[in-house]
């Protein structure tokens, strides 16, 4: 190239546009990582979630993007958030982005940078709670919708999103009568989104169903003795059978886990949650005594794929039957069957569009998903799923460990961008899908 006059301006031209571009960018994305850290930095902690600032903040961010806002309390001081950006068909059913604003505590002294302060290190990483679960995938949506409202995007089908309180203490005043009720009928919703889990690898992570509890607790009786006589069917001696037989079963399925053939949400996982036996005294136990009660508790998660016919006839004949003086209760047991006697998974077949439509989002944007997974705890997933509506759990964290609940949680902040193109190009695909006759069948199947 001859350095003409004409050739100097152009490329002082050139580059006084790239300067702009890339300082343009570099305020846009500081504008974006601190919006999700004045979200961080409410505290919805419990056990005293103050929700005002999370609900100030986010009908705020609403008001920003023009969005239809709705606070609803199923419970008084227990608000939920809706918002809605309505389709330009609204018979079409209705997408439903979901997330919830609590989180779990955490312990300050041991974190390296306070838990509510969402400080960003050299690296970029973000820490603070809920920067996993699940803050980072509500303010996604939102910078997503935010984006495709800037291109002037016009969705078909309209696009709700929910901010629900108290999923971390299980739910039932925010999501389960948020599902239940008369304004989430008149959503017409399609198809839910809510939460996944981060993936230490490239891949992103997907999940379809989720595992039951189910807290067992057994209890053996037998003739108290002597603590110096060998005698049969003492209590402890009762119970001790069971334990070794729940052990040898619990082996069976982390070896599953273990040798790669199945998926930690896929198995039979069981644990005990205490031992409870003993006579007390002053200084501890009577060990001199063999005592004629024990029991035991059990924290068992049942995916909806398993045979529970099977694991109740085992628990019944092997881990506490009545032959050997035992009993057993049930503190919480979750059916993995919803009210027609189906299991409640949602389909990954072709039977489910939305599946389909969400794994190609994703690749277009550039990322990878994995084979989708049982979820191995509780979402609030579970009461969308208990309706039949076709639900996926997904939070876009690839090359993330997974610290939800953990001390030190965080995200790195171009894990999180990454997310909100994810989350533009699964808007985008699900917004825009308009096969009527696909939609009553899916939601038959299911
Ligand atoms: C909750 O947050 C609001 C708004 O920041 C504040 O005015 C209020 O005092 C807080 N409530 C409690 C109990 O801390
Ligand atoms: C069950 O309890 C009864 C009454 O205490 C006792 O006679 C019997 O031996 C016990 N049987 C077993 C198998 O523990
Ligand atoms: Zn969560």
């Amino acid at each position: 190239m001859v350095f003409n006059h004409q050739n100097i301006l152009l490329i002082s031209f050139l580059l006084t546009i790239t300067t702009t571009l890339t300082y343009v960018k570099a305020s846009e994305e500081s504008n974006i990582i601190s919006r999700f850290q004045q979200y961080l930095q409410t505290r919805t902690d419990h056990p005293t979630p103050n929700y005002t600032q999370s609900t100030n903040f986010l009908t705020t961010q609403a008001n920003s993007l023009s969005l239809q806002s709705q606070t609803i309390e199923f419970v008084s001081g227990k608000p939920l958030i809706l918002l809605k950006w309505t389709g330009t068909n609204s018979n079409l059913p209705s997408i439903m982005l979901y997330s919830h604003t609590d989180v779990v505590p955490a312990e300050h002294d041991k974190w390296d940078h306070h838990p509510f302060e969402a400080h960003v290190d050299d690296e970029g990483r973000i820490y603070a709670r809920g920067s996993q679960d699940m803050k980072c995938v509500g303010m996604q949506y939102l910078e997503a919708v935010r984006n495709l409202k800037g291109w002037d995007f016009q969705p078909k089908r309209t696009v709700y999103l929910v901010f629900a309180p108290d999923e971390e203490v299980g739910g039932h005043d925010g999501a389960e009568k948020f599902s239940l009720s008369k304004v989430f009928q008149e959503l017409n919703v399609g198809v839910v989104l809510d939460e996944g889990l981060a993936s230490p690898d490239e891949h992103y992570r997907a999940f379809y169903g989720e595992r039951s509890p189910w807290w067992l607790v057994i209890k053996a009786v037998g003739a108290p003795g002597h603590g110096s006589k060998l005698y049969d069917n003492s209590a402890m001696e009762n119970l001790w059978k069971s334990i070794e037989n729940i052990q040898r079963y619990r082996a069976s399925q982390f070896d599953l886990i273990k040798a790669g053939l199945k998926a930690d949400g896929d198995v039979v996982s069981i644990n005990m949650a205490f031992l409870k036996a003993g006579t007390p005294s002053p200084t501890g136990f009577v060990m001199n005594l063999q005592p004629s009660e024990a029991e035991a508790g059990f924290d068992i998660r049942v995916p909806p794929t398993a045979d529970t016919k099977s694991l109740e006839r085992r628990i019944a004949e092997e881990w506490a039957p009545t032959s050997r003086n035992m009993s057993f209760t049930f503190k919480e047991k979750i059916s993995v069957h919803d009210a027609s006697g189906k299991p409640v998974f949602t389909k990954t077949d072709s039977s489910n569009p939305w599946w389909a439509l969400l794994k190609n989002a994703v690749e277009e944007a550039g990322g990878k998903i994995r084979k989708p997974e049982v979820f191995p705890a509780s979402t609030d997933g579970r009461f969308f799923r208990n309706l039949g509506l076709p639900t996926i759990g997904f939070s876009p964290m690839a090359n993330t460990p997974i610290l939800l609940h953990d001390h030190n949680e965080y995200l790195h902040k171009s894990e999180y961008l990454k997310g909100i193109k994810i989350y533009e190009s699964i808007i985008k695909a699900y917004a825009s899908f308009d096969e009527h006759g696909r939609d009553a069948r899916s939601k038959d199947e299911l």
